[in-house]
């Protein structure tokens, strides 16, 4: 089934059918229904280091348990006799029409998962109609993704550099290539404690991945030729054949002809010059009036959990909001991402949309978020795990997978439309015991 023939009204049933069908002719999906079965069989086909950095999350990872936790709190309580012969999943973001309310959330480095990376989850997105949200830590650039993506709605996620001038550079790159929004991603000012990766002593950074949206950078290049000042640490690795090894791939990352590449240095050089300047951990609310000047697109703020954040954001001419604690990669202890909805959805009042990440795997989980006040989610690790089973083919069925499993959900809870849903199609787990 390709989404152009898609029925708006009867997607889950359609996809369904269409599963059952090939499974008639003895052939089964190539990716699990089941997000946290899929998890498993991308971990068969990744490298050790691939799977650590994409499961991986902050310390003893307590906050990416709480984000299940959270959401397993919530109970969905389904009412008879609705008439949910048709569904309407549809909904508006920002005068853009979306088949079904979610996005794929910003993942960087997915060369981790699969060689076609960003390039891969493009097209599926597109042949779907699901907005892509372009990571500043692409493997594939913003204008190559956009390149596949046709009329296909695409936002940019902006990490804020040291330098405003790359901060502009992108947001210009970004409105040019036809992105609608932009992300601006607060809680990786660092990067938080990550065992897994610690354990492994790898950072894909500094192998030249998931860095080419600033290696393609006219203002990031020019900088390179300016000496580096700021904190650079004068650690450096022993030489030997994985140095060796790291430093070929850094020369691979790079764009240019090798042996140019080789002489002048530049593919270490930026390197460098991005784990110095990559993010601006001084940023203050002040500062968001230089991006609000910057461009007349939708800017919505991401990994807000705190009601005085939302409040701020409000105050600061911000369009929008993800409550997210980014699948808890950066905090560990934190409040579950869906616990801090509701308030967050309070103090907006409803002046700007809220959108909800971290732990959505389900149908179900979109539907609780939604009940809770999210106008639409972001779906983060299931579509890279995804692509690591099955590049491309892999995305579209998770994309078209969670699209069905909640197109079924809505109507099975008594919902025909979005508009449906409600708080009070929820019960909290602890009032019921
Ligand atoms: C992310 N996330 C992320 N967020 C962002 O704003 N920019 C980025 O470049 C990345 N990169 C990234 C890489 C990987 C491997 C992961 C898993 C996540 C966070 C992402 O957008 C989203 O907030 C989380 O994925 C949500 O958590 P779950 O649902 O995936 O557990």
């Amino acid at each position: 089934m390709s989404d152009s023939q898609d029925n708006y009204s009867d997607f889950g049933r359609a996809r369904q059918t269409h599963i059952y069908l090939q499974g008639l002719a003895g052939r089964r999906p190539s990716v699990s229904a089941n997000l946290a079965v899929l998890e498993q069989q991308a971990k068969a086909v990744m490298s050790p280091e691939g799977y650590a950095y994409i499961a991986g999350s902050a310390g003893l990872e307590n906050t990416a348990d709480e984000n299940r936790a959270a959401l397993d709190r919530w109970r969905i309580v389904q009412r008879m006799l609705c008439d949910v012969s048709s569904r309407d999943t549809r909904i508006e973001l920002f005068g853009q029409p979306l088949p079904s309310p979610f996005l794929l959330a910003p993942i960087g480095v997915l060369e981790m998962a699969h060689s076609e990376a960003d390039r891969a989850v493009a097209k599926a997105a597109a042949a779907t109609g699901i907005p892509m949200i372009f990571s500043s830590q692409a493997s594939v650039t913003m204008e190559d993704c956009a390149a596949v993506m046709g009329d296909s709605p695409r936002w940019f996620q902006l990490y804020w550099s040291k330098s405003n001038e790359l901060v502009r550079s992108f947001v210009r790159r970004a409105e040019a290539c036809g992105c609608s929004a932009i992300v601006l991603t607060l809680d990786t000012t660092l990067l938080g404690w990550r065992p897994r990766d610690l354990d492994l002593g790898h950072l894909p950074f500094l192998r030249g991945k998931g860095i080419t949206q600033y290696t393609s950078d006219p203002v990031f290049r020019a900088q390179l030729k300016e000496p580096l000042d700021q904190g650079q640490s004068s650690d450096s690795p022993p030489l030997n054949l994985s140095t060796l090894r790291a430093a070929v791939e850094m020369v691979r990352h790079f764009p240019g002809s090798n042996l140019g590449k080789i002489i002048s240095g530049a593919p270490r050089a930026a390197v460098q010059h991005f784990t110095a300047t990559y993010s601006r951990p001084s940023l203050t609310w002040e500062d968001l009036a230089f991006l609000r000047d910057l461009t007349h697109l939708p800017i919505l703020l991401k990994g807000i959990v705190h009601p005085e954040d939302a409040r701020l954001a409000v105050r600061h001419g911000m369009d929008g909001l993800i409550v997210s604690n980014h699948g808890g990669r950066q905090v560990d202890g934190a409040i579950g991402a869906l616990d801090a909805l509701p308030a967050v959805v309070k103090a907006v009042d409803g002046a700007i949309p809220v959108l909800f990440d971290s732990g959505i795997r389900s149908g179900a989980d979109m539907f609780k978020a939604l009940a809770l006040g999210a106008q639409a989610v972001c779906l983060g690790r299931p579509y890279a795990y995804g692509l690591a089973v099955a590049g491309e083919q892999g995305v579209l069925e998770v994309i078209q997978n969670l699209r069905a499993d909640f197109d079924l959900t809505l109507g099975l809870a008594g919902c025909a439309s979005i508009k449906a849903i409600s708080r009070d199609s929820l019960v909290r787990d602890s009032d019921l015991h």
